[in-house]
């Protein structure tokens, strides 16, 4: 997988580069160093949460608790403000599936209802600054394994909620609120029961090199809410939902860029539905997407609308997405008083490399979706499905090969 990184990467290197503005994140981001460790932990196979807990919370600030040998299994955990939690190579972190202990005292926790908020995140951190998680070794969310005290899995219980038209409640794997200069380096995220990380209201964020793997529906990989100066980057995500999705719910998401990122399944690259408080200034640059439902996808309505502007996609290459390009505007018909405006994106360079649907839905005449495209390359035989729109620029229908340069499809 990294190789093939590699050689996208060589291929990418020959064509164009685009002055992106100021879209992109305002920091200088470097590559992350593993904080020293303050102490260093081995797994004993029982429950483990509470040495971890103690663990982090008596860590000096700027250094790390290390888990360094075993598999450890714990409870939900929160890392404090300027203290990081580093998982060694080899070595896993496994979420013990009972609810009780993730519930947020609603009993609802692994249950279905009308809202699926009932439970905390396996990892938390809140207003907390500095923090991170780093390391080669793996958080495993365990939503594949039967929860204990049920006869189902976090995952069955999302699969359920499709059926019920309702909502499953489980946890996230990493959850950032209200914080700044989060980082995550290097670690695994596998089999999350809901989002694997998300980030709310944080300025700040850096995500280089991790391996995201999951299935099943709301199992996102990384998701900006409303955050400003965000970079994501070498990370190789397969899932069974968006793998980065940019949203503005409580607040705007702005200044983010999301460099270098290879997506195996799921929906794909995504900003939205929520953009209520508006996303601007994001750059999408060097990804490529196997056998994802969309590429490109920029989704919102009137329910949960807002300004998506400002966005530029450079170097961009859709292998079997079903559709590489959908900019939607009207997602479900959903109603409600937030008007959603989609205006000034910009693809350059794309290549989709085997048909399949471009889909446009603006909103009316006057509120169509804005979007330029420079040598955008399309299989043969993809069609179309368009209303409300100004696009400069075309589809051209001209993309051959099966691969993306010197990798690809394998
Ligand atoms: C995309 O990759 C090329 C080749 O490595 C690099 O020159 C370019 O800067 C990258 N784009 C961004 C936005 O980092
Ligand atoms: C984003 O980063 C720039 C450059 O470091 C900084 O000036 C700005 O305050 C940051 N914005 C936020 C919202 O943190
Ligand atoms: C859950 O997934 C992990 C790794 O993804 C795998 O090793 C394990 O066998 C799975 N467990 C079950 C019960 O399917
Ligand atoms: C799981 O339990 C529920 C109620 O306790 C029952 O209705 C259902 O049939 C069980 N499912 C399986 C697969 O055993
Ligand atoms: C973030 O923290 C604030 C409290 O500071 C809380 O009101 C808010 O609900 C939290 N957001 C999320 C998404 O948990
Ligand atoms: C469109 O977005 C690009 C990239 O952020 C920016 O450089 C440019 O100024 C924007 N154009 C307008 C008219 O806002």
């Amino acid at each position: 997988m990294q190789r093939n990184l590699q050689k996208s990467l060589a291929f990418f290197a020959i064509l164009a580069v685009i002055n992106v503005g100021n879209a992109q994140d305002l920091r200088n981001v470097e590559e992350p160093k593993t904080p020293e460790s303050c102490t260093s932990l081995k797994a004993t196979g029982g429950d483990d949460t509470e040495v971890i807990q103690k663990a982090l919370d008596s860590c000096t600030e700027g250094k790390a608790v290390a888990l360094s040998s075993g598999v450890f299994y714990s409870g939900p955990l929160t890392i404090p403000s300027g203290v990081s939690l580093l998982v060694d190579s080899g070595v896993t972190l496994k979420a013990i599936p009972d609810p009780k202990l993730y519930d947020l005292g609603a009993n609802t926790c692994g249950t279905l209802n009308e809202y699926g908020v009932g439970c905390r995140a396996f990892i938390t951190m809140q207003e907390a600054k500095g923090s991170g998680i780093y390391g080669k070794g793996t958080i495993d969310g365990q939503a594949n394994v039967t929860m204990t005290g049920k006869n189902q899995t976090w995952w069955d219980l999302s699969l359920a909620a499709q059926k019920a038209h309702n909502y499953q409640n489980n946890p996230m794997l990493v959850k950032i609120n209200k914080s700044m200069d989060i980082t995550l380096y290097q670690i695994t995220l596998i089999n999350s029961p809901f989002y694997t990380a998300a980030a709310y209201e944080t300025n700040g964020w850096t995500v280089w090199g991790l391996t995201i793997l999951a299935s099943v529906r709301n199992t996102d990989g990384i998701d900006p809410v409303g955050c400003q100066n965000v970079t994501i980057t070498r990370c190789y995500i397969s899932n069974g939902d968006d793998a980065v999705a940019i949203k503005a719910l409580t607040a705007p998401s702005r200044y983010i860029s999301v460099v270098n990122i290879h997506i195996g399944s799921g929906n794909g690259f995504a900003i939205g539905s929520e953009t209520n408080c508006g996303v601007r200034d994001v750059v999408v640059a060097n990804i490529t997407t196997i056998g994802t439902l969309t590429g490109i996808n920029i989704k919102s309505n009137y329910f949960r609308g807002g300004t998506v502007e400002n966005i530029v996609f450079d170097n961009f290459c859709a292998i079997k997405a079903r559709r590489p390009v959908f900019l939607d505007m009207k997602m479900n018909n959903l109603q409600g008083p937030n008007m959603p405006v989609f205006r000034n994106i910009t693809i350059n360079n794309m290549y989709s490399l085997t048909k399949g649907i471009i889909a446009l839905h603006g909103i009316s005449s006057s509120n169509s979706i804005e979007a330029t495209l420079h040598n955008v390359h399309i299989a043969k035989g993809s069609t179309y499905s368009e209303y409300h729109t100004k696009i400069t620029g075309e589809f051209e229908e001209d993309a051959t090969g099966t691969r993306c340069g010197t990798f690809g499809n394998e």
